[in-house]
């Protein structure tokens, strides 16, 4: 007898095994499923998230992909779907689609430096990308990561962030936008890193997520540095609908974000992005 294929539009459900306070509005949540085996998940990738009774929306995987049964979700509540997934508590069921889109192409990075660029909540999707990359250090060169936040009090993943800015393998970077209580640390947009990172540009490619508007930015100041637009590669943001490239919602240009992205290489979306709105 066959057996059904799953319906990629149905949401499995799924129950929060846990929460933890990242910072203002910001929450990860760890899931488990009955799904077995996990279903696994490339860094990069995102669930479609239900909060029953209010809706459904795109949160990237900010969990190891390592340890597929601890599906983790860093969430920041902006709106109706987003706060009432941080509003959840341990053992309060969800519904989950996925996993869906592109990852990041770390077995390109394979050889070379990897610069890594977070903007605010962007360290999320880009923290599964920092496990891999530690996991198999010795498959890359240089390691380097720059985060920038709004303030001190916005850094996410702190006490990681600390153990691994004691490690002699990776250099962290970090700067906020404005420091109003003590920082000793850089102040300045995340940009301004990259002025300061040390980086072979002919061998490195580039991860870069946060808003829109610095990542363009921060590729424009990768290309000054030398780096080529094919090796600078973006997680995009539009709103979706079906995740499953079907319903159109999610189209920037020629691609649909959630089947062609979030992660893309921004040689193929610069001229997209220049356009406002689109
Ligand atoms: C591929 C992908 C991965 C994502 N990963 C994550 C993630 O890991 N964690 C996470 O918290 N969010 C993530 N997002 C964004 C998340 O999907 C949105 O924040 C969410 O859809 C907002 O829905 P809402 O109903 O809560 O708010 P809405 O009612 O849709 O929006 C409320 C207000 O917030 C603004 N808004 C909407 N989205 C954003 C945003 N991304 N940033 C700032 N303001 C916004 C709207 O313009 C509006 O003013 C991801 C989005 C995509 C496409
Ligand atoms: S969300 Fe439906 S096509 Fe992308």
């Amino acid at each position: 007898m066959d057996v059904p294929l799953p319906d990629p539009l149905r949401p499995r459900i799924a129950r929060v095994r846990s929460t933890h306070r990242e910072g203002p509005e910001v929450c990860t949540l760890e899931l488990e499923t009955d799904q077995d085996p996990p279903a696994g998940f490339a860094p990069g990738q995102f669930n479609m998230l239900t909060a029953f009774g209010v809706g459904e929306v795109p949160i990237s995987f900010s969990g190891d992909p390592a340890e597929p049964r601890r599906v983790r979700h860093t969430v920041r509540a902006v709106g109706a779907v987003s706060s009432a997934l941080v509003r959840l508590h341990a053992g309060a069921p969800l519904g989950v689609r996925g996993p869906f889109g592109t990852g990041w192409p770390l077995p390109e990075a394979a050889g070379r430096d990897v610069v890594l660029i977070a903007g605010g909540l962007g360290i999320a999707p880009l923290r599964p990308a920092l496990y891999q990359l530690l996991g198999a250090r010795s498959r890359y060169g240089r390691l380097t990561l720059l985060y920038g936040a709004r303030g001190p009090r916005d850094i996410l993943f702190r006490r990681e962030l600390d153990a691994w800015r004691t490690r002699t393998d990776l250099t962290v970077e970090m700067t906020v936008d404005h420091a109003a209580r003590p920082w000793h640390g850089h102040v300045g947009v995340v940009t301004t890193l990259i002025e300061r990172a040390r980086f072979d540009a002919q061998r490195t490619l580039a991860l870069v997520c946060g808003p829109e508007i610095m990542m363009r930015f921060a590729a424009e100041a990768l290309g000054a540095g030398g780096i080529a637009p094919e090796a600078i590669f973006l997680s995009l943001e539009r709103n979706m609908h079906c995740g499953i490239g079907t319903c159109g919602h999610c189209q920037l240009g020629g691609l649909l974000v959630c089947r062609d992205g979030p992660v893309v290489r921004y040689a193929r979306v610069r001229d997209a992005l220049r356009v406002r709105e689109l």
